[in-house]
């Protein structure tokens, strides 16, 4: 299958890209990461807008700072269900001067998150989905690439229908976690299936496939099965943290043991466990795409 929209976004520069993860993007993991070179471009774990309060520039900027510390180039998430809320956040964050792009978060299917109508739980508010996307495009200049994150619905799979709100309201790039919110992080059979099918009716929009990525082999498969332009990965990295740059065909790389370089930036050992824990978790999961 061929994308015939080559896309503006940065995110679309690579075959793999870091996929947010809220609570484990601390100043000291970012720090490490940069001080190592292991990322190429950063997506930020979301800035919220849910409690109707709208970060205002200082805040953000405190937020962005270990970030822009590293020099590599930030795409910022925004997640919320107010229009208004979520158009003055991505506009504050651009206003930095920042950021090389937004990304809409519509995938969080953590119940602090959904309780609020937030995240995934707006894939059964598809028109407001929409108006969203379209509402923030159009109050962001020209020059600033907007992506979304879904997930591929809530209770059942609604590919055709998620993808085509996003496209309909005007997003760039569409990173697709192949699960529904209620499947969280279970293991799901026809997750590979489902990104083929969001890359079927995007029209030409790039799909950046995610779920379960967890070697160069995995992430060439994904690309070459479902036609998706390129990969992000979450978890995965952090047991790995070379696997980014070995999926963008770096050759020669040493493995890094994230905790031990992590210590090095004096990062709490609590920290530096519940990065542990993850890596655990997710290897113990069978996943089956
Ligand atoms: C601890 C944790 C925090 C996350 N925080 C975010 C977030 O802030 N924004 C977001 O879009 N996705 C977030 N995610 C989801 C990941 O970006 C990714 O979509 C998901 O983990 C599936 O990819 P993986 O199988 O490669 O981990 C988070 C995931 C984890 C494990």
């Amino acid at each position: 299958m061929e994308q015939s929209y080559p896309g503006r976004d940065p995110l679309l520069q690579y075959r793999a890209i870091l996929a947010p993860m809220e609570g484990v993007m601390s100043p000291w993991f970012i720090r490490t990461c940069g001080r190592l070179g292991l990322a190429d471009h950063w997506i930020t774990p979301f800035f919220s807008v849910t409690g109707g309060a709208v970060p205002s520039k200082r805040i953000i900027r405190k937020r962005l700072a270990p970030y822009l510390e590293t020099g590599i180039p930030i795409t910022a998430q925004v997640l919320g269900k107010d229009p208004l809320n979520v158009v003055k956040c991505a506009v504050h964050l651009v206003q930095t001067g920042s950021v090389a792009g937004i990304n809409l978060n519509f995938a969080c299917p953590s119940t602090t998150v959904t309780g609020n109508g937030a995240g995934s739980a707006m894939l059964d508010r598809l028109d407001l989905v929409e108006t969203i996307i379209a509402e923030v495009r159009k109050a962001l200049p020209e020059t600033v690439p907007l992506s979304v994150k879904l997930r591929s619905g809530t209770r059942i799979p609604a590919v055709e229908d998620v993808i085509k709100a996003a496209v309909n309201g005007g997003a760039e790039t569409i990173i697709f976690h192949y699960r529904t919110k209620d499947e969280m992080y279970f293991p799901v059979e026809n997750g590979w299936e489902r990104i083929r099918k969001a890359v079927s009716v995007s029209e030409g929009i790039p799909i950046i496939g995610n779920g379960d990525i967890r070697s160069v082999e995995d992430a060439e498969r994904m690309i070459s099965e479902t036609g998706c332009q390129g990969v992000a990965l979450a978890r995965a990295f952090l047991g790995n943290p070379v696997l980014l740059h070995r999926i963008n065909g770096k050759q020669d790389l040493r493995d890094i043991d994230l905790a031990e370089e992590m210590r090095k930036e004096n990062a709490p050992e609590s920290t530096i466990r519940a990065i542990g824990r993850l890596i655990r978790l997710q290897s113990s999961a069978e996943t089956c795409p």
